[in-house]
Formats: structure tokens, sequence, C-alpha cells
């Protein structure tokens, strides 16, 4: 049996297509795509969180359970997205093409990143069933602007998703300590590394070199070497802010996600300007090293905006009961980045296809567990079926009044 389809097979959650796609990768690059900014304590603030938070099952009648939902007025099938991930032909040779075509199977939104190293037409002629949501920096240029929406418009893409949370780069030390580049330069190191992941190294070496058609005027797309990289990845104009965003908002009359903020002043501020859906992010725990999980600021960003706008959660999800929690909190849908990047590495196209498949089943079979038949039953009663595990065992009066007992707030009075 191949190991592609060994893995498909065998590997039952996304913890072991992980591990699947750790087998694969040279070191610098599985930990480029694994790892997070500094310590990593918001990279690992991003799977506690979802540990704080407890199901507590209602008993009665379920029925399906019915995973579909609306996401910014189109049907999807599940209540998640595929964030955008940059240079994903790194990876795996076939790169944004796979992802897209396993989201299009599955039936729910896919977000190109604007580091793809596919071109968005390519992705539109391809796929033309997808729901097709762009990654683009803001800009103050409007002609500028204009060139990048006329682009997305004629390719179909209906949403923008415009990132806020890369005004400077988060300093991913595991690359430093790898002496990672990006395209892999030959060093001794690497050379070592062609003989444990012959299978990675052929691939690469076999089809054409990284470039980012989508950065760059449609038709000039030059092969990316390690100093243009490190220069497009340092480069993010961080003068721009919410009148750009407002300049944005004037011109596209498609869809806005602002994604990366996990400040519920921002998201109130976001509703404000017309944008459609906030996709609360800590980018992964790769840039601000000690960001909030958006999970901490979840309930308080609903209660911000209300219904009206959506909010979509980012960063940690695992499982299909991370969904769940995220849901009962307040979010609309919850979207992944490394997940779906396991799968790939793992077993291509199939690979996504099947990390997809394991978050529905999950999804599904959480919500049976917990007693809810739709996604709009699991919004509507959500907050009944978790439990915040760090208030456990107190009446909610009974966790007040203890707080303010405490022998530190009664010297105070
Ligand atoms: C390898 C990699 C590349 C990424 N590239 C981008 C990008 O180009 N634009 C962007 O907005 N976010 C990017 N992200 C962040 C993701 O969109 C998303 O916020 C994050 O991966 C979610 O966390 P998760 O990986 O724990 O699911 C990237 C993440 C990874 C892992």
């Amino acid at each position: 049996m191949s190991r592609q389809r060994r893995v498909l097979a065998n590997a039952y959650n996304v913890a072991e297509f992980r591990a699947a796609a750790r087998r694969v990768l040279p070191t610098g690059i599985f930990d480029y795509l694994d790892g997070g900014s500094e310590d990593e304590i918001t990279l690992r603030r991003n799977r506690e969180v979802f540990e704080a938070w407890g199901l507590m099952p209602r008993w009665g009648p379920v029925s399906g359970p019915d995973t579909t939902t609306s996401l910014l007025g189109r049907s999807s099938a599940l209540p998640l997205t595929l964030t955008p991930t940059g240079a994903t032909r790194l990876f795996h040779p076939e790169g944004e093409l796979a992802v897209a075509g396993a989201a299009a199977s599955a039936g729910i939104p896919y977000g190109l990143a604007g580091m793809s190293t596919v071109a968005m037409e390519s992705i539109a002629e391809r796929f033309p069933g997808l729901d097709r949501w762009f990654n683009l920096g803001l800009s103050k240029d409007a002609k500028v602007r204009e060139e990048k929406l006329d682009r997305c418009r004629a390719a179909g893409f209906n949403t923008l998703i415009v990132g806020v949370d890369t005004r400077a780069l988060g300093s991913r030390e595991r690359d430093l300590q790898n002496g990672f580049t990006a395209p892999p330069s030959l060093t001794l190191a690497t050379l070592l590394d062609i003989a444990s992941r012959p299978g990675w190294w052929a691939n690469f070496l076999r089809s054409d070199g990284l470039s980012f058609p989508n950065l760059s005027p449609q038709g000039s797309s030059p092969t990316v070497t390690p100093s243009m990289w490190q220069q497009i990845l340092g480069h993010s104009d961080s003068s721009n802010g919410w009148g750009e965003l407002e300049a944005l908002r004037e011109a596209w009359d498609g869809k806005i996600v602002l994604k990366g903020c996990v400040n519920p002043s921002d998201v109130g501020r976001a509703a404000s300007v017309g944008i459609d859906a906030v996709q609360l992010s800590n980018h992964g725990g790769r840039q601000l090293d000690h960001m909030l999980s958006p999970m901490d600021v979840l309930q308080e960003s609903r209660q911000r905006v209300g219904s009206a706008i959506e909010i979509y959660v980012d960063s940690g999800i695992r499982r299909g009961s991370d969904i769940v929690k995220a849901l009962a909190l307040g979010a609309d849908a919850c979207s992944i980045g490394r997940p779906y990047l396991y799968g790939l590495v793992a077993a291509g196209s199939p690979g996504v296809g099947r990390i997809i498949e394991i978050f529905a089943e999950e999804l599904r079979r959480t919500m049976t567990l917990v007693g809810v038949s739709t996604v709009a039953e699991l919004k509507d009663k959500g907050p009944a079926v978790v439990r915040d595990l760090r208030q456990a065992g107190k009446a909610p009066d009974e966790a007040s009044a203890r707080a303010e007992d405490h022998p530190l707030l009664t010297a105070a009075k």
C-alpha cells in the first residue's frame, strides 16, 4: 500500500495527520508550518482555552444532526472554512489547487492567501463551484486597490479577507534555529535532510519554482528566491488603518471579513463601518506571542455586536468538539489552517478531504451527544451545553460572592 493510502486508511484524527506530515517534511519546513512565535505561549494557549470549557449534554430526542449553515449569505455544508495559508506549494507540489479541490467537494469556503503559489484565475477555472474568498492586503493607492479588486471580480472571488495582525512579522524562533529559508537552499544540513526525506525532495525538485502570482500584476510572477521571500514576508505597511479599510468598503460591493483581531472594541468598530464578518484570530500563535486567544474574547465580542455581523474563530481548532464550543459561545463558524496542511502533506488533496470529513464526523457525533439537531439550535441553546471549568462547582452567585469576600477586596473597602 502506498504511504498516502496507508495514512488515509489509518489516521483517524488531526493529531495522527500531524504525525504523518512530520514524517514527510524536512524538519525546517515542518517547523515553519507547525511552529509559533517566540516562546510559543499563545500557540499552547490556543489549545488550553478549549480544555477550559466542558460540555454539558441535554437529554432528549435528536435528529440528523444537520451541519449545514449559511455563511455570508451562501450555504456551507459545515460551519467551517479553510483559512488562508501562504506558499502552500512549499508543502506539496499541488499546493492551493489540492486544497481548493477538497473544499469544493466538501461544499465549504476556501480563503486563498495573497501569498498563494497558484494564481486565483487557475483556482476559478478548475473549481467554478467553490465559494472563493481572497486574502487581500490594504493599500493607500486607489489605482493599485482597484486593479486588485478587478482581478478578484473577474475570477469570481466574492469575499475579501483583510488581515490586521501582521503590522510586523512575528519572530518564529524555530525557523531561526533551523536556518529555514524558502525555497530551501542547499547547505550541509539540507543535503543531510535529503537522505531522510527523499520523497519530499524529489517532488520539490521536480516541480516548478515557487512564485506568488497573486501579488504581482497578472502574468508576471518571478520565481521566489530566499531573499525575496524574506522581503515579502517582512513587508507590511503598518501605517494602514481604519481609513484604508473604509475606502475598501466603499470600493467593494462583495463581502469583507476582518481577520486577526481579538479586541472586542475592534469588532464593534468593524461592524459600525460595514464589515460583514470578523475572524477572531491570533494567526495560529505565529505573530504576537502572549496575544489572547479568540475563545478568551468570543462572548464579549458577540455581546458587543449582537447579530449585526458574523463572527468566526480560528487558531487551535483541532476537533469537532472545538467547533461545538465556539458556536455555543457565539461564533457562526470556525476556521482551520494547519490541520488542512497536515492533510495535504500526508496525503495530497484526498488528505485535505479526509481532514474536513474528520471534522464533520466529530461535529456530528458531538452535536448528537450534547443533544442538538441543527447548527441554529446549537447557536441558540449553546450557553446551556457548555460550562466554564474555571467556575465549575460554583453556582454563579456563589462565584461573585466569593470574589467580594476576597481579603484584598475587603481590606480595600
Ligand atoms: C504555514 C502558514 C501560513 C499562513 N499564511 C497566512 C497568510 O498568508 N495570511 C493569513 O492571513 N494568515 C496566514 N496564516 C494564519 C492562518 O490563516 C490561520 O490564522 C491560522 O493558521 C489558524 O490557526 P491553526 O493553524 O491553529 O488552525 C498562516 C498559517 C500557517 C500555519
